[in-house]
């Protein structure tokens, strides 16, 4: 076998057999293949994607690249969520120390920003000392210690995803759902959980924009989980525009202390965020079999924020991962970044869509994202939304405020945000978040 002659395989639409996925992924994870060989495999996939049986093989082989977990002596039934991935989507954040607050472990491993989306350990790297790479043993002492813990992929778990996610980053072959799959699954089965719920994104934000798109992306990963003998459930919901406020890795984390504190998610622009993030955790409590329903779950959820637990849960993930609790305690302490912009409109009227594409894409230039593997974040850029679709807006308004350190792009960033609102002179209509539920037996609609 050469690369090669896999690659022209994959090109010409044919299905790659189980050793030669093998031979890739193994040579991949060597250093035999290179990225440039490698990323050229991946766009044949983008283009040709991949069988429901290819798919399944090539998920299993990227699972057995490093070790599986097991948390089989660890009490409970271990739940974990994944998102396919959204703008200002800060859900795991808030929502893994509900969960663990409620009283079922959570075991997660989550993936730096892909694409125009951000990623959970950007964020959490964005907490000063907050470690992601951790070993298994130290992995294990955290979930049995806190009931949460929060990791990367390393070079003993999924190492064929840590090096294809952050190639996929950054060669445009993130949109693609047999790699999504791959992707999302491997690490989620190796992390150690009993159930899952998927929280699969839909809409200009989401890597799969269409409905269409989502479900099918939706279904493969509920079949896959459920092959392997994990309760698996997804929800598509709504990624038209971004969730709650704020894009950025520490504007999200500030954003999600204040949910968690119970300051922000009422009636307010974070309550779409709030929504999203109290239905899954009530159908992870649901499914760790706290709770009879999701509803019951949703119901825990709350309590766990107005009771103050969800928060101290945070505290307590951040101080056992090495981070300094005492700067989320402190959010001002932070360091400021040289400039912040604010975006004013013209115009009068309502929000009609805030296109949340464009504004992932922004972020990055602002040093929000990777543009080459090897780029540093700037946990400090991002942006801030004064509004939201459905808002009143005059002349004169505040649409955003951005944040960053790079001179060079004040002024395009300043025009690529206000070209993202589009106004109406009447209100628009209020969508719902939460489209439909997908589990083993079908597709439901969200009340
Ligand atoms: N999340 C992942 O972990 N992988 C993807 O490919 C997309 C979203």
């Amino acid at each position: 076998m050469t690369p090669v002659e896999l690659i022209k395989k994959k090109r010409e639409g044919s299905t790659l057999n189980e050793e030669e996925l093998r031979w890739l992924i193994q040579g991949y994870v060597a250093g035999t293949i290179p990225d440039y060989q490698m990323s050229a495999f991946l766009m044949a996939c983008f283009f040709q994607g991949m069988s429901e049986e290819e798919t399944l093989t090539f998920t299993r082989l990227m699972l057995h690249s490093g070790d599986v977990i097991d948390l089989s002596d660890i009490p409970g039934i271990k739940v974990d969520k994944h998102s396919t991935g959204g703008v200002g989507d800060k859900v795991s954040l808030i929502l893994a120390p509900i969960v663990a607050a409620c009283g079922v472990p959570v075991p997660m491993i989550s993936g730096r920003g892909l694409g125009h989306t951000g990623g959970t350990l950007d964020k959490l790297e964005s907490i000063p000392g907050f470690r992601t790479a951790l070993s298994i043993p130290e992995y294990k002492s955290v979930i049995r210690k806190v009931g949460a813990v929060l990791i990367g992929q390393t070079n003993e778990i999924v190492p064929a995803d840590k090096k294809m996610y952050a190639l996929r980053d950054v060669t445009a072959t993130v949109e693609c759902i047999p790699l999504i799959a791959g992707s999302i699954m491997s690490k989620k089965l190796a992390e150690g959980i009993d159930a899952l719920v998927l929280d699969v994104k839909t809409g200009r934000g989401a890597f799969m924009q269409s409905y269409a798109r989502s479900l099918e992306l939706a279904q493969t990963l509920v079949r896959i989980g459920t092959g392997f003998g994990k309760e698996t459930v997804a929800f598509i919901t709504d990624m038209s525009q971004p969730l709650g406020t704020t894009i950025g890795n520490w504007l999200e984390v500030v954003e999600s202390v204040e949910c968690l504190k119970g300051k922000r998610g009422h009636d307010d622009a974070s309550s779409d965020l709030m929504e999203v993030t109290h239905v899954l955790a009530g159908a992870m409590l649901m499914l760790g079999k706290k709770a009879k329903t999701i509803a019951e779950g949703v119901e825990l959820s709350r309590a766990s924020i107005a009771n103050g637990s969800a928060y101290r849960k945070l505290l307590e993930l951040t101080a056992a991962q090495g981070g300094d609790a005492s700067a989320l305690e402190n959010l001002e302490r932070y360091p400021l970044p040289r400039h912040s912009i604010e975006v004013k409109t013209m115009d009068t009227g309502y929000v009609a869509e805030i296109d949340s594409l464009e504004l992932g894409l922004t972020s990055i230039t602002l040093g929000a994202g990777r543009g080459l593997i090897e780029d540093t974040i700037d946990p400090k850029a991002g942006i801030v939304l004064s509004k939201k679709v459905g808002d009143s807006i005059d002349a004169g308004d505040t649409l955003a405020v951005f944040y960053t350190d790079r001179e060079a792009v004040l002024e395009p960033a300043r025009d690529r945000i206000r070209k993202a609102f589009r106004f109406q002179p009447t209100p628009p209509q209020q969508k719902p978040i939460i489209l439909s539920y997908v589990e083993k037996g079908g597709v439901k609609t969200w009340m």
